[in-house]
């Protein structure tokens, strides 16, 4: 079975390196959080955002059991803030847009908010540097979200950077799918 967040992070894993700083706009659990602290290293640094203080605390324990806490940030606010909260280069940004799994649904992310954290996330990111996002149209906000990204999306200058969109064709369109936003090493 192919697992959209398995792809996103598989991406993510092609250009994050020891020594390099990444974003989990999204902790949730701290999955993505835990993978991307394991590809930085003792010398690299990740900074986690969620709105969700129970959700930290999650991303917290996971990563205290893997004695990797001290190599992740954990940022009570939402990734709208980002551009003030840390200075780049960046050189990845996860977003998983879902609910917090076994958590309170109707605190899923917000299409604007999703938006200024990608524009923040596009001004960090360094050249080569690249960003996720797992999108949830199954659901109304989900599908208003998508939207509202793909738009957005379209319109980024095509000389500065590369935009895929992957759907699971063969399964109901209420799957998950995921955009990856790669800012080219140089300017076409
Ligand atoms: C599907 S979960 C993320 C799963 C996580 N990446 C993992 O690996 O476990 C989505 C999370 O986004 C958080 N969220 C919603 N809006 C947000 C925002 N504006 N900024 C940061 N986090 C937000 C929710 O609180 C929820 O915990």
């Amino acid at each position: 079975m192919i697992r959209i967040t398995e792809l996103a992070q598989q991406q993510i894993a092609q250009v994050l390196r020891e020594g390099d700083v990444a974003v989990d706009a999204t902790a949730g659990n701290g999955l993505d959080t835990l993978f991307l602290a394991r590809l930085v290293g003792s010398r690299g640094h990740v900074y986690a955002f969620d709105i969700q203080q129970a959700a930290l605390q999650k991303t917290a324990a996971l990563l205290n059991r893997n004695g990797l806490v001290q190599r992740v940030t954990l940022i009570h606010a939402g990734h709208e803030t980002m551009a003030a909260q840390i200075s780049g280069p960046v050189a990845a940004v996860m977003f998983n847009l879902g609910y917090l799994p076994g958590g309170d649904h109707s605190i899923a992310p917000r299409h604007e908010s999703t938006r200024q954290g990608l524009v923040a996330s596009l001004e960090l990111l360094r050249r080569g540097g690249l960003i996720t996002l797992v999108l949830y149209p199954g659901h109304p906000q989900g599908e208003k979200e998508k939207t509202a990204i793909l738009d957005y999306c379209r319109e980024l200058d095509s000389a500065a950077c590369g935009v895929i969109h992957a759907t699971l064709l063969n399964r109901s369109g209420a799957s998950p799918e995921l955009l990856v936003v790669k800012k080219f090493d140089h300017l076409l």
